[in-house]
C-alpha cells in the first residue's frame, strides 16, 4: 500500500498543488520554502521511507564563510569548486560557461546562507568543521556528536514538514511520466500499488542521481565502470523522465568514484557497500598500499582514485576491486567519535596495536608523524592534518584501521538546468512548469563534485526551486 502522511490540505484550489517528485534534502529543500508561500504540495517517492542518498551523507555540507570556521579567512571556495570542475567547466565557452559560472557562483554565494538556514532556523548542529579533499580551507560542517550529518539534516526538515498542513508525503509512489500539454508541464503520472494516478500542477524534479544503477544508466554512459560497487541506492536513474519532455542532458558520463568505500572482509562481493567517509581522512586519517603511503590523501576523489587503481593491487572478485588500508590515529578517531562506533561496530573498522600491523607500516606512519609535527615536508603535497596527534609511533601504540576499495558515488550529469533551477532543452530554453534540483541535475561539478557540495546544492538550489515554484503557482493557480 502506498503510505501517505499527510493533514488534509488547505482549501487552496484544492485540484492543482506543486508537485516534488523525490525527498533527499532537495525536495525536502523546495518543500519547506513552499510552505513559507502557504502552497500546497504533493511529494512523491517510489522508496517506502523518505529520505533518498541525502540520509546517508556522513561527511557535512560546505559553507564559507560561516561563524563555524576558525583561524582563517575563507574566500577561495569559488576558485576552488572551478579547479575541481576541470575541463567540462574550462573548455566550455559562451551560453554554456557563463551557465556554468552562474551555478557554481550561485551554490558557493549561497552556501554561508544555506548552512545558517540548516541550523538557525532548522535547528541543525553544523558547529564542528573539517576539510575534504580538493579544498583549500576547512568547510565541511556537521554535528558535534549524534546522528551523522544527512541523518541529522533530513531528519529536521521531515519533522517540520510532517507538522505542516500544506504538506502530503506519498512514498511507495513512483513517477512514470511527466506530462505536458501545449509545451507546459502540467503534472505527473505515478503508479503507487499498480495503479496510475495523475496529479496535476507544476513540478520540481529532486529524483537524485543514478550512480547505483549500475546495469542501466551506469552501465549506458561508462561501460568501463559497470563492475564497480556502489555507495547508492540500486535504483534506476530518473533522467529520462525530463529527456522525455525536452529537457537536455549534460556531462551524463562524469561518474565519481569515491576512493574509500569500506570492503566488508565478511561480504567482498557486496555491490552496494558503505562508504568510508572522506572526514576520515579529513581529520588526519591515511591511506596505504602495503605498508605505505602513496598519495596526498585529502586531493581531490578523482585524483585518489586515479592512483589507487593505477598503483594498488587488484582484488581477485568478480567485482573491480583494490587492496587499500585505512589508518586512523587516536586523535583523528576521537574527532569523529559516532561515526567509529558505528564502523567498529560493522566490522568495518579494529582497533588494534601497530606490533600487529608490521614494521613497514610501523615505519610509514611514524614518517607521517613527523609531517605533521613539522619535522619534514610531506613527499605528497599534503598541508592538513586534522586532529591527528600520534607523534612517536610505538609498537604498542593504538590505530584504527579497515579496508576499502573504490566505489561509484555520485554522477556529475544529469538535466540542464540555469541557476534559477528552470529545467533547459538543448537549445538553452526553459520548459515551462518544471524545475530541477539536487544530483538529478548536470553541470555544476564538472568533472568532479567536491566533498560536501552535494548537500550544498540541494540546500541551495531546492530553496531556489521552491521559490521559483512558488511564484509560478500564485500567477497561475491564486
Ligand atoms: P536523493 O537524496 O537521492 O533523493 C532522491 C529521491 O528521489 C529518492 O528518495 C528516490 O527514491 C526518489 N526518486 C527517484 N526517482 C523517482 C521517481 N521516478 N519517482 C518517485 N521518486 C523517485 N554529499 C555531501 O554533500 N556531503 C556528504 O557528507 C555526503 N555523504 C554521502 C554519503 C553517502 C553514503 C552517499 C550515498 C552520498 C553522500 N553524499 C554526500 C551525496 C549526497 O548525499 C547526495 O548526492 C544528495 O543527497 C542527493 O540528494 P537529492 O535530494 O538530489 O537526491
Ligand atoms: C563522504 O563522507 O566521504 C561523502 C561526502 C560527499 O560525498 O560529499
Amino acid at each position: 500500500m502506498s503510505t501517505s502522511t499527510t493533514c488534509p490540505l488547505p482549501p487552496l484550489n484544492p485540484s492543482h498543488r506543486v508537485i516534488i517528485v523525490g525527498t533527499g534534502l532537495a525536495g525536502l529543500s523546495a518543500a519547506t520554502q513552499l510552505t513559507t508561500h502557504s502552497i500546497p504540495v504533493t511529494l512523491l517517492d517510489r522508496a517506502e521511507r523518505p529520505g533518498g542518498n541525502s540520509m546517508k551523507a556522513s561527511s557535512g555540507i560546505n559553507g564559507a564563510p560561516t561563524r563555524f570556521q576558525t583561524g582563517h579567512e575563507d574566500d577561495s571556495f569559488y576558485a576552488d569548486t572551478v579547479r575541481s570542475a576541470g575541463s567540462p567547466f574550462t573548455n566550455a565557452s559562451g551560453d554554456e560557461r557563463a551557465r556554468r559560472e552562474r551555478l557554481v557562483q550561485t551554490v558557493t554565494d549561497g552556501s554561508k546562507d544555506a548552512v545558517y538556514w540548516l541550523s538557525d532556523e532548522m535547528g541543525v548542529d553544523l558547529s564542528k568543521v573539517a576539510q575534504l579533499g580538493g579544498h583549500s580551507r576547512a568547510r565541511t560542517h556537521r554535528g558535534v556528536s549524534g546522528k551523522p550529518p544527512g541523518a541529522a539534516i533530513v531528519g529536521a526538515l521531515l519533522q517540520k514538514l510532517k507538522e505542516n498542513p500544506f504538506v502530503e508525503i506519498r512514498t511507495k509512489s513512483r513517477v512514470t511520466k511527466v506530462l505536458k500539454e501545449a509545451e507546459e508541464v502540467v503534472g505527473v503520472e505515478y503508479v503507487a500499488d499498480d495503479q496510475t494516478t495523475t496529479l496535476r500542477g507544476p513540478v520540481i524534479f529532486a529524483s537524485g542521481g543514478f550512480a547505483g544503477d549500475i546495469r542501466g544508466m551506469v552501465s549506458q554512459y561508462r561501460p568501463d565502470l559497470a563492475g564497480f560497487p556502489s555507495t547508492n541506492e540500486a535504483r534506476e536513474g530518473s533522467q529520462p523522465l525530463l529527456e522525455s519532455v525536452g529537457g537536455g542532458l549534460i556531462d551524463m558520463d562524469r561518474i565519481q568514484v569515491h576512493p574509500t568505500g569500506f570492503l566488508d572482509e565478511k561480504d567482498k562481493e557486496a555491490s552496494v557497500k558503505f562508504l568510508a567517509a572522506e572526514a576520515l581522512r579529513g581529520e588526519g586519517g591515511i591511506l596505504l598500499s602495503n605498508g605505505k603511503r602513496f598519495v596526498n590523501e585529502l586531493e581531490t576523489r578523482e585524483h585518489v582514485t586515479g592512483v589507487v587503481t593505477g598503483s594498488a593491487a587488484k582484488l581477485d572478485t568478480s567485482l573491480q576491486q583494490w587492496d587499500v588500508t585505512l589508518l586512523l590515529d587516536e586523535g583523528a578517531a576521537s574527532a569523529l567519535d559516532s561515526h567509529m562506533q558505528f564502523y567498529l561496530w560493522k566490522g568495518l573498522i579494529r582497533k588494534t596495536k601497530f606490533a600487529e600491523l608490521g614494521q613497514e607500516t610501523l615505519d610509514s606512519v611514524q614518517e607521517y608523524a613527523n609531517v605533521v609535527a613539522g619535522r619534514k615536508d610531506d613527499p605528497f603535497g599534503r598541508k592538513a592534518f586534522g586532529n591527528w596527534t600520534l607523534s612517536e609511533v610505538q609498537s604498542d601504540s593504538v590505530a584504527y584501521v579497515g579496508k576499502v576499495t573504490p566505489v561509484l558515488h555520485f554522477t556529475m550529469g544529469g538535466v540542464l538546468f540555469n541557476e534559477r533551477t528552470q529545467v533547459l532543452g538543448e537549445q538553452g530554453e526553459p520548459i515551462t512548469g518544471l524545475w530541477a534540483a539536487g544530483e538529478v541535475t548536470g553541470g555544476l561539478h564538472g568533472q568532479n563534485r567536491l566533498g560536501g557540495s552535494s548537500l550544498l546544492e540541494c540546500a541551495v538550489f531546492g530553496r531556489i526551486a521552491g521559490n521559483e515554484a512558488a511564484a509560478f503557482y500564485q500567477q497561475h493557480y491564486v
